[in-house]
């Protein structure tokens, strides 16, 4: 579990912890049980090889650790590398590498699950409102999360594997409420956070797809939106058309 020293990772982890996983984590702070940066392939190495020492082959994967801040699709030249060089480096470089790093072991057993986390802004309903014009490099690094998925279940799919990732809207943390205090210059108000969704609402979920096991769905892009239903739509690899619920494209289809 990456990113789990506080916000959404710190709540995956206890609802795996809850369903009865063993659960080790990681962030780039303290908090979590190891201090990694996911950035940084010789620390991911590190650390999933000293995991699976201490702990055996591991068979779930959440990919977590994310970063967010404005980057104004206007603003100034001089900040335009290190905007898109600083979200890149941990949403896409760092679940790149923990991938890459944990899909070797899984196939050789033949089985195993990744889990990535997204944003709605990949699976957006028409009618909700959009901040697309101060987050183009978050998104640009969340949007290419959805090629990883498309090509892991490409090559991993007939092996046992799920890669799978979950695209929640509007949860409590440390991102959310700092995110408002920029947009508003003020702390968050109890409304505003009674009305977004509940870090431990999306770890439910999270066990829930899980549970399905060795048959469960791969290859998707769950949707959870602030104001609608948490809970999984039905899914089996032959009935239900893998499509991209934003794009409407279809995903590679994960087994033959
Ligand atoms: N909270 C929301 O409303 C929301 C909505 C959509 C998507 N997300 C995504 O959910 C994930 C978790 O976000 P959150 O809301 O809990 O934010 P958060 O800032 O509270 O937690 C993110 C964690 O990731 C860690 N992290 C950042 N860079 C890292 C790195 N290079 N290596 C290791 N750890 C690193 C941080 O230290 C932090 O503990 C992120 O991927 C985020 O993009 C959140």
């Amino acid at each position: 579990m990456t990113g789990a020293a506080r916000g959404l990772g710190a709540a995956f982890a206890q609802s795996l912890r809850d369903a009865g996983g063993t659960v080790v984590t990681c962030d780039v702070l303290p908090g979590a049980d190891a201090v990694v940066d996911v950035s940084k392939a010789d620390q991911v190495k590190a650390f999933v090889d000293d995991v699976t020492r201490k702990h055996g082959p591991i068979g779930i994967a959440v990919l977590n650790a994310g970063v967010c801040k404005f980057t104004s699709v206007l603003g100034p030249w001089e900040d335009v590398e290190s905007d898109f060089d600083f979200h890149i480096a941990t949403n896409l470089r760092g679940v790149f590498l923990c991938g890459r790093a944990v899909l070797p072991g899984m196939v050789e057993r033949g089985k195993g699950n990744v889990v990535i986390i997204g944003t709605d802004h990949l699976c957006r309903p028409a009618d909700f409102a959009y901040t697309a014009g101060v987050l183009d490099a978050y998104d640009a690094s969340k949007w290419g999360l959805m090629g990883l998925v498309n090509a892991w279940v490409n090559a991993v799919g007939s092996k046992g594997v799920r890669v799978n990732s979950i695209s929640m809207g509007a949860t409590d943390s440390e991102m959310l409420r700092g995110f408002t205090r920029v947009t508003s210059g003020k702390e968050p108000t109890p409304e505003a956070i009674a009305s977004w969704m509940r870090p431990e609402q999306i770890g439910a979920l999270m066990v829930e797809m899980l549970e399905e096991g060795p048959n469960g769905r791969t290859s998707t892009n769950v949707p959870v939106i602030v104001g609608r239903p948490i809970k999984l739509e039905p899914w089996t690899p032959s009935s239900v058309p893998n499509t991209h619920p934003y794009l409407g494209v279809q995903l590679l289809q994960p087994r033959t």
